[in-house]
């Protein structure tokens, strides 16, 4: 069997202050997938993306890459990220920031040049590759963030709410632009709050809670294992806040 792009086991994050993000957490993605992880704010999602980015350090657990241990350098060079909060270089330009990545993933100047300008195009950044990154709106910020993510064609790329604050426009041309890397074969991890996005993109979705996964299954298994119509009636009976589950209680049936 093809080994998986992401083997998780027991994965556990205490942060400085005591919290406890992260609660011996194992999951599996498969090489090639495309991958959903759904959650309230605080479950836990980006605490663990950041864990297989060596982002930061967990206090426990063993996270493998195609077989390797994240910290290695060929696991960190398989891996691209799009991170949640915008961690853009304010002194570079776009253009710079884009040919800088591909020097850290050990391509040439001519390679990330020529794959830099592709990326402009893709991410529709043209008219700004000359501006650095303060002076970008907040949705070109997030076009950067992704086009660096998959400069260096990475076989397993994460995108943590990739879509949070972008356009109709670049939000559909990243879909087109995402769904095919995937059927070229390339691994994709996605955190959304956009439930409808996650139910026509992802083939598995796992439903993180308080730092665990709580069900993992296509969108169509989890609709059928909890009696659901919809991927959100799913989310509510899973792993909502009592806060919003409450809410729909009150309801008033028409
Ligand atoms: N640097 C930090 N120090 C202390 N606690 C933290 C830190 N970063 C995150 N946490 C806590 O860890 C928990 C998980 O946070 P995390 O950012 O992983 O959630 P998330 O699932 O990505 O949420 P969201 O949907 O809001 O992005 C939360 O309780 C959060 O407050
Ligand atoms: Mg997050």
């Amino acid at each position: 069997m093809a080994e998986a792009a992401l083997s998780i086991r027991g994965l556990a994050k205490r942060y400085d202050d005591g919290t406890l993000a992260l609660g011996g957490l194992d999951l599996e993605v498969p090489a090639g997938s495309f991958f959903g992880l759904l959650g309230p704010n605080g479950a836990g999602k980006t605490t663990l993306i950041s864990a297989v980015c060596n982002l930061l350090r967990p206090t426990g657990g063993e996270i493998r890459v195609f077989g390797l241990p994240n910290s290695s350098l060929a696991a960190r060079r398989m891996i691209g990220i799009a991170e949640q909060e915008p961690n853009l270089d304010r002194f570079l330009t776009v253009r710079e920031t884009l040919i800088y990545h591909g020097g850290y993933y050990g391509m040439t100047r001519a390679e990330s040049a020529r794959r830099a300008d592709e990326m402009i195009d893709v991410f529709d950044l043209r008219a700004k590759a000359d501006v650095r990154a303060p002076k970008l709106s907040g949705g070109q910020k997030r076009r950067l963030l992704l086009a660096r993510a998959l400069l260096h064609e990475p076989r397993l790329v994460i995108l943590d709410e990739p879509t949070a604050g972008v356009d109709l426009e670049l939000r559909h041309e990243l879909w087109r632009y995402i769904r095919r890397l995937h059927e070229q074969g390339t691994t994709i991890v996605l955190t959304t709050h956009y439930l409808e996005e996650a139910e026509a993109l992802c083939e598995e979705i796992a439903l993180i809670s308080g730092g665990r996964i709580v069900a993992r299954d296509t969108a169509d298994g989890l609709k059928r294992r909890y009696e659901a119509q919809t991927l959100e009636e799913v989310y509510l009976k899973t792993v909502a806040t009592g806060r919003l589950a409450a809410a729909r209680e009150e309801e008033v049936p028409a």
